[in-house]
């Protein structure tokens, strides 16, 4: 049967293995993936725009694996209690189409997105960085904070946001890292003054510009992430052009990444390029290096991939069985469920991954028969 996550059970999961140490499981995932670039079928996200935001579809499959997100992006949301990021998504088998694991996704994006930006980082910050600017302190920037912290030893994060609450939130929420020094600024330039990174994860549906170039020091490494969206940016277009910008998925990222503002000949790298050492990352301590992150269904991919193994292993209690497709006893007789609706619907054991069905799963059973009793009613 295929897996489910909710809310609930994935928090509580991530609360007790720790989201550093879930993050920085998920960095492995991501990389191995990364590296298999070749083998995936891409595409650029399917995107619905309104006025107030976006709804997406974001699908990849490899020669096994098969997944898609749902997920929205509408800033104005937290003004109606709602958060700006919602999300779900599916992993199926690519050899029989079954959905193996349906999850809620919008914790997980969370985490992916920050485990995608330390696995960045790694490759493309100084390595003596010590010091993080947050600029926009909602709900990715805890996520964005550990990992930096925990996966490549940030010690002092400085952020800014609009709404002092959300700063304060954030401090809050992280008390309990210890080694972890928490200031907040006054303004995004008091925030990026000699820090060694920068993180913005802001959310505004425009061309705004929240890293000018007078705000850029030489040797930072610029981890955007919230220019994400035709006509939603962060970054004034001179920040780019001084200097590498390096990218998820360039067909995606060229209509949503903040090199949207630049000609489609403005030279970016891909990051798996680097991974897969093909391109070099940081090549010096005076480089201004940029990852535009516009979120890659790559990286779903490997987070729902990471869940469904958790579900699969001996031990596991994560994961619930949802009765998501029927089970035929004659794969032929769907009707066969309005016949008999107390069925065998609820106890099939799907074993996926190229294992093989026994014959008892997947033997044809006599046609039901039709009697008076069972005749389902005409509607
Ligand atoms: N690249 C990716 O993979 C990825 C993944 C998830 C989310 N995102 C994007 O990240 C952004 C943040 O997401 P979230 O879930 O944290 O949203 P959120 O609404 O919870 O938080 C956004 C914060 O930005 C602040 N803000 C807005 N304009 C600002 C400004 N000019 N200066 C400083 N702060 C400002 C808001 O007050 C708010 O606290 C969104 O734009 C979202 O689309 C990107």
């Amino acid at each position: 049967m295929t897996q489910f996550l909710d809310v609930h059970e994935l928090s509580q999961f991530v609360r007790n293995m720790g989201p550093q140490h879930l993050m920085a499981k998920l960095v492995d995932y991501l990389e191995q993936d990364y590296l298999n670039w070749a083998k995936f079928d891409k595409s650029a996200r399917l995107a619905a725009h309104s006025d107030v935001g976006v709804i997406e579809l974001m699908p990849i499959a490899d020669d096994q694996l098969y997944s898609f997100k749902y997920v929205n992006g509408h800033p104005s949301n937290t003004a109606q209690g709602l958060p700006t990021v919602m999300a779900f998504g599916v992993l199926a088998e690519v050899a029989t189409g079954y959905p193996l694991l349906l999850s809620e996704l919008t914790l997980v994006t969370a985490l992916r997105t920050a485990a995608t930006s330390a696995m960045a980082a790694k490759y493309l910050a100084r390595q003596d960085a010590k010091t993080m600017a947050l600029i926009g302190n909602g709900c990715q920037s805890e996520f964005q904070s550990i990992a930096f912290h925990k996966l490549l030893g940030i010690n002092e994060i400085r952020c800014y946001d609009v709404d002092y609450a959300a700063s304060a939130k954030l401090k809050a929420n992280l008390d309990c890292y210890t080694d972890l020094r928490l200031v907040i600024c006054e303004s995004a330039h008091e925030a990026c003054a000699s820090a060694d990174i920068i993180t913005t994860v802001t959310a505004d549906k425009r061309l705004a510009t929240i890293l000018t170039p007078d705000m850029i020091a030489p040797g930072q490494h610029i981890n955007a992430i919230g220019g994400d969206c035709p006509g939603k940016t962060e970054l004034h277009r001179d920040v780019l052009t001084q200097a590498d910008t390096f990218v998820e998925y360039e067909p995606q990222s060229r209509i949503e990444g903040d090199i949207q503002q630049l000609p489609e000949d403005y030279p970016v790298t891909e990051l798996w390029q680097v991974i897969a050492k093909q391109q070099p990352g940081r090549q010096n301590d005076h480089q201004i290096t940029v990852f535009d992150s516009v979120g890659f269904a790559l990286e779903d991919y490997s987070a729902l991939r990471m869940l469904y193994e958790f579900t699969q292993q001996g031990d596991s209690e994560l994961g619930q069985t949802l009765g998501l497709i029927p089970h035929l006893s004659n794969p032929k007789n769907l009707f066969g469920l309005l016949v008999n609706p107390d069925g065998d619907t609820g106890q099939f054991k799907f074993q996926p991954l190229n294992t093989q069905m026994t014959n008892s799963q997947t033997k044809p059973s006599e046609p039901t028969s039709f009697s008076k009793s069972n005749r389902p009613v005409a509607v």
